[in-house]
Parts: structure tokens; C-alpha cells; sequence
């Protein structure tokens, strides 16, 4: 692969990372709210091959630790080879292919993919994707932790033209694709390679409110990691904060979200199924489902359980406690009168039981 200079001027503003995007000269998304991920105008590609779109949602504050892309495949066509110091997880948003993944060209590994598959190339490990279909094209979404290794070391020569071997994160094990996984504990599955995420069994969260499932996913020993989360009409969960790098894909369903930084005021934020969005760092989010079928989001995320990076421990605390997660009884009532509101719209009505105020009366 022949890298392409990086002419990062420092004293910019810029950061390295973006100074760096914006050489790639494919289109930048700067939405807040990405509508469908499914009809996002891309452009070529030299580096990857292919046609793709960088998506900077929120400021450059936001931006610190990941940033995803979308890259279409051609029919009949393939990516560039490629091998990175930043991590990756791959969701693919429609049509099929394989992936090749090698150390060593002698032992190069394949595995096939489709529409819901979820993978990690691991790190600093060349890999090529590849359409499996000579009529359509194949479209993915892809998280990278690309802006803290920019950042970082500014230099593309270290970033992808790194000799280093990972060899605990992959010793080119014939059967690392497979497939299998792990449960663990924390609704954890623990794998390399899912090949339809609606597939994946999804598990309680009693502390984030009524009906709230989750499954945590870790893939190829990343620190980013997934989870995907249901949503059902006439309940809601706690809100609650985190650092930046959480970004929402909506699988099915409808609804809103609410968004505010400490202190500041309320926005909303309608989205459907194939919207893109990312609360931004450290502001109080929550979501509502409007649509009468559940809700199913997938989360692609900076940070996971299995080699946690810190931060990101208190979203199930209470605020009262220190924590980040609001409880019922400290929330702002506008918010379940709002929610109240849009069901009633859609002839739903709310099922939980009556608000109580910390003082003890109904809000
Ligand atoms: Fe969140």
C-alpha cells in the first residue's frame, strides 16, 4: 500500500486526526442525527478502494477517542489490503462478501459475511474485504478508535506501515472466525465474528428501568467494543452520561431522544430505523420508543468490560449517589409528560407506575 503523505501543519486547531480525514478527500458528515445510513452520498477512495464517507457527529470534543466511516463495495469488487494501529469494528449495514485476514500470506484466514454481521479485523492485522455479489454492493458501517492513535503519534508511516504483531490478540488461529463465543459475566458475548446480531440473545438490566435488555459484545481482545439494547413503546429507561464515543445505529423501530449537558437546556432528536447518532460527551441522554414494535439499537463504543479504559463506571449510580444515571424520582417531569404526549399520539399509552418526586408526592 503506498501511503499518502500527511501534511498536518501543527498550531491549526486542527487535530491531527481530522487534519488527517480531511487529506482522504472522500466526503465528511457532520450531521448530528444521521438519518439513514442506508442512502449517505459517499464518495472514492483512494487509500481503501471503494466509495466511503467519514462521520464526524459533534464537535471535535466528541471526537477525541473514536470516529466511524461507511465505505461501499462495488459488485464484483474489493477493498485495498489494509493494516492499522487503531481498532475497528465492522457492522455490516447490507449485502455480502468475505474477508481475508492474514499475518502471514501463507496463512490467511476467510471468513463470509451478510447483511448484520459484526466483526473486528484484529489490530495491526492486514485485512481485505471483499463483495461476494456481481450485481449489488456491498455497504458497511465501521467504529475506530483512529482519532486517539492519530492524536497520538500524528505520523501515518507508524499507523499503518507498523511491523508490530498483536500475537495475544491473534496467533492466527485457524478457527479465531468462526463464530463461537463466550458468555460472560456483565450480559457479555465474547467473540470474533457474529454473523447475524439479531441472533444474539439479549438479557436484563433491572437497573436501567422496566423491560430494559441488553447484550455487551467484545470482539478480537479490543477496548472498543458493541452492545445492542431494545427499547419497548410505553416504558422508558433512566437517563444517564458518558464520555465521548458511544454511537447509536437504530436497527428497527422509532422513537426520540433527549439530550442536555449539566445545567443546559433539553434538545430532542427524532430518529428511525437506519439513523446514526452520538450523544456528545458527558450529556445526559435518554430514549423513547414511539413505534409500536420494540426498538433494537446497536452501539459501537469506545470503551467495553473486557479491557475497560475507565470513565465510564458510574452510568448505573444514581446522580444523588455521585453517579451518572438519573433516577425517576430526581427527573425533570417535562421529560414522562412529553413521552406521555407522544404516545398518545400514536393511541399508545404509558405503562409504568405513577412518578414519585424524592419528597415523596406524585410528579
Ligand atoms: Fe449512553
Amino acid at each position: 500500500m503506498a501511503l499518502k503523505s500527511f501534511d498536518f501543519k501543527p498550531y491549526n486547531k486542527l487535530t491531527p486526526f481530522e487534519a488527517w480525514i480531511e487529506s482522504e478527500g472522500i466526503p465528511i458528515v457532520r450531521e448530528f442525527v444521521v438519518p439513514d445510513l442506508r442512502t449517505v452520498e459517499l464518495g472514492p477512495w483512494g487509500r481503501l478502494g471503494g466509495k466511503g464517507a467519514w462521520l464526524v457527529l459533534g464537535s471535535a470534543n466528541d471526537q477525541s477517542a473514536t470516529t466511524p466511516y461507511i465505505c461501499e463495495i462495488p459488485p464484483g469488487g474489493r477493498l485495498e489490503p489494509e493494516k492499522h494501529m487503531y481498532e475497528e469494528i465492522i457492522f455490516v449495514l447490507d449485502g455480502m462478501g468475505a474477508t481475508e485476514v492474514w499475518i502471514d500470506e501463507g496463512k490467511k484466514r476467510l471468513f463470509e459475511w451478510g447483511p448484520n454481521s459484526l466483526f473486528a479485523p484484529p489490530l495491526n492485522v492486514w485485512h481485505r474485504l471483499v463483495n461476494g455479489s456481481g450485481q449489488k454492493p456491498a455497504r458497511f458501517m465501521a467504529l475506530t478508535n483512529a482519532p486517539a492513535v492519530f492524536n497520538l503519534y500524528h505520523n501515518v508511516e507508524f499507523v499503518f506501515d507498523n511491523p508490530f504483531s498483536f500475537r495475544d490478540r491473534y496467533a492466527e488461529e485457524p478457527d479465531y472466525f468462526s463464530g463461537k463465543g463466550e458468555q460472560k459475566p456483565g450480559r457479555v458475548w465474547d467473540s470474533n465474528f457474529i454473523a447475524d446480531i439479531n441472533k444474539l440473545s439479549l438479557h436484563e438490566w433491572k437497573e436501567r428501568g422496566p423491560a430494559a435488555r441488553n447484550v455487551e459484545i467484545e470482539l478480537a481482545h479490543n477496548a472498543i467494543a458493541a452492545h445492542i439494547s431494545e427499547g419497548r413503546p410505553c416504558v422508558y429507561r433512566k437517563a444517564h452520561r458518558h464520555g465521548p464515543g458511544a454511537f447509536i445505529f437504530v436497527l428497527e423501530g422509532a422513537g426520540y431522544s433527549l439530550m442536555w449537558p449539566e445545567g443546559g437546556s433539553m434538545k430532542r432528536y427524532d430518529w428511525g430505523a437506519g439513523s446514526l447518532f452520538t450523544p456528545p460527551n458527558r450529556w445526559f441522554h435518554q430514549h423513547f420508543t414511539t413505534s409500536r414494535e420494540p426498538v433494537r439499537r446497536l452501539a459501537l463504543k469506545g470503551w467495553g468490560q473486557k479491557y475497560p479504559i475507565g470513565g465510564w463506571d458510574l452510568m448505573a449510580t444514581g446522580t444523588e449517589e455521585g453517579g451518572d444515571m438519573i433516577e425517576y424520582e430526581d427527573e425533570d417531569p417535562r421529560v414522562r409528560r412529553m413521552y406521555e404526549e407522544e404516545l398518545k399520539k400514536v393511541g399508545m399509552t404509558l405503562q409504568m407506575p405513577p412518578a414519585k418526586t424524592r419528597s415523596g408526592s406524585s410528579a
